[in-house]
């Protein structure tokens, strides 16, 4: 056998302490979920479906993977080269379980597959059907083939366990469709977990830090793996999920700045929460002002202004985090502050902003919902938002951070709409690898010169030049893509 490679997907070696007890803790329920997979594999190999045996494997296998399911909010079961991962928590393998981990890697391999992803809401039929088919399957000439596979499982009515073939290439993730389909759960999952923890505090309930964590764990391991599909997401927003996806926005902006700056993963860890829970302090902030569709009063705008000190509080509520989680808390309570120290809250004495307080500010500067949800009259472009940023020092941003945020979102950030010099129009995709084109991103064309609607799936750099040397297409200025009727969001990934 050779010297197996961990796998680059998620790699868990180098996890942060903070992160090891839930490790544990998946560990031991992915080891019971993998027996009970055995076991219902086994029995059902052995007894026809009505016997006992196969009933209680089959409760068996249910319970587990349920119960997986709410304390992490995902259940993926992968295989990579000799190892089996469970929420890509590597199994460990010892000689007590070794026959139950061979049989499960080689059934799956056999299969041609490569994850089973379980989704919330699988029955218990589902997963008899699964384990059936697996069991039935024979790949014909022996070369796995999933098709005949997923064909079977979706006559069945199976729909809560998707199977995906092995990566070819494990770091091979790019642009693909499975890259940003990836990049879309981690997006939406840490919206729903910021929903359920904002809700939940609302009506007087602690909120669970593990499922934050793992939350955050997805988004780092995305920012440093699929940046451009994660990032593209973050302009498409909702009206009545604007909270919540802008914790997320802001926690993934700042991440992306943390990894330009060459923050470690650890440190990355603990950013990603302090900016996803940077607003925390805003679920003690009655509805009716969060929620206002006509300007503040004064008296309004001062309750806002108390949700840094408010986070601050709220963040020692927290259950479960192990420990208390003191940077998100500093970024909770600064990142309203300027550079300058001016903003809110007041400071009385001379302070240093931390680092992770000045990358949240930035981060949240960008994304700014304000903006967007008092209807203060027409909503500010992408672009413009990073040049009032980078040009008005009285915002107080750091310089720095805000030229890395360039750096992440080019000049044109994704989602802007574009009219170029071929009388095209075109959505921004994301920014130019090459640093020194920035003012040239790639882009989407959504309508062509002669004015007719594409479906935007070509990608096209604005950086390519003809047999001349000249450019093949420039931006001329940049427009509103409701002008055209054109929702940025249709193409933003
Ligand atoms: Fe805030």
């Amino acid at each position: 056998m050779t010297e197996p490679k961990v796998p680059a997907p998620k790699p868990r070696k180098s996890l942060a302490l903070a992160m090891e007890s839930s490790e544990g803790s998946i560990r031991e329920h992915g080891r019971d979920f993998l027996i009970a997979f055995y076991s219902a594999l086994r029995s059902l190999k052995l007894y026809p479906v009505e016997n006992d045996q196969v009933q209680r494997a089959l409760d068996s296998i249910f319970d587990t993977a349920r119960s997986l399911y709410e304390v992490e909010g995902a259940l993926e079961l992968r295989v990579s080269h000799e190892f089996l991962y469970v929420n890509s928590v590597r199994l460990r393998l010892n000689l007590n379980n070794y026959a139950t981990f061979s049989h499960v890697l080689t059934t799956l391999r056999q299969c041609g597959i490569g994850m089973v992803d379980v989704e919330e809401g699988v029955q218990r039929r589902e997963w008899q059907i699964f384990l059936s088919q697996l069991l039935a399957y024979a790949p014909s000439d022996g070369v796995p083939d999933l098709s005949g596979l997923w064909q079977r499982m979706a006559q069945g009515g199976i729909t809560h366990i998707l199977l995906k073939p092995p990566p070819e290439h494990d770091e091979a993730f790019g642009d693909s469709e499975e890259a940003k389909d990836v990049a879309k759960r981690a997006y939406e999952r840490s919206v729903a977990v910021t929903k359920e923890l904002i809700g939940g505090v609302r009506m007087g309930r602690t909120a669970s830090a593990k499922k934050i964590k793992r939350a955050v764990q997805s988004i780092v391991d995305q920012v440093l793996r699929n940046e451009v599909s994660l990032v593209g997401l973050t302009v498409v927003r909702g009206y009545d999920e604007q909270i919540f996806t802008h914790s997320v926005n802001v926690c993934i902006f700042s991440v992306s700045i943390g990894k330009r700056i060459g923050l470690t993963k650890l440190q990355l860890y603990d950013l990603g929460m302090a900016g996803l829970l940077h607003d925390f302090g805003k679920s003690r902030i009655p509805l009716e002002i969060l929620n206002s569709e006509v300007p503040l009063t004064e008296e309004q705008e001062e309750v806002v202004r108390t949700h840094p000190w408010q986070g601050v509080l709220a963040l020692f509520g927290l259950r479960g985090h192990g420990e208390i989680p003191y940077r998100a808390m500093v970024a909770s309570y600064e990142h309203h502050m300027k550079t300058d120290l001016s903003g809110f809250p007041k400071t009385i004495e001379p302070r240093q902003l931390s680092m992770f307080s000045k990358i949240v500010a930035v981060a949240n500067g960008y994304d700014t919902p304000p903006v967007r949800s008092f209807g203060k009259g027409v909503p500010v472009r992408p672009d413009e938002v990073l040049r009032e940023m980078r040009e008005n020092k009285d915002l107080g941003y750091d310089p720095i951070l805000v030229k890395a945020l360039i750096n992440l979102l080019g000049v044109y950030p994704v989602g802007t709409c574009v009219i170029l010099d071929t009388y095209e129009i075109a959505v921004v995709h994301g920014a130019n690898p090459d640093l020194a084109q920035l003012h040239r991103p790639i882009v989407r064309i959504v309508v062509t010169a002669e004015g007719g609607r594409t479906d935007g799936s070509a990608l096209v750099d604005l950086a390519s030049v003809d047999e001349t040397g000249n450019y093949r297409r420039s931006i001329i200025k940049v427009t509103e893509g409701l002008d055209y009727g054109i929702n940025m969001s249709d193409y933003s990934v």
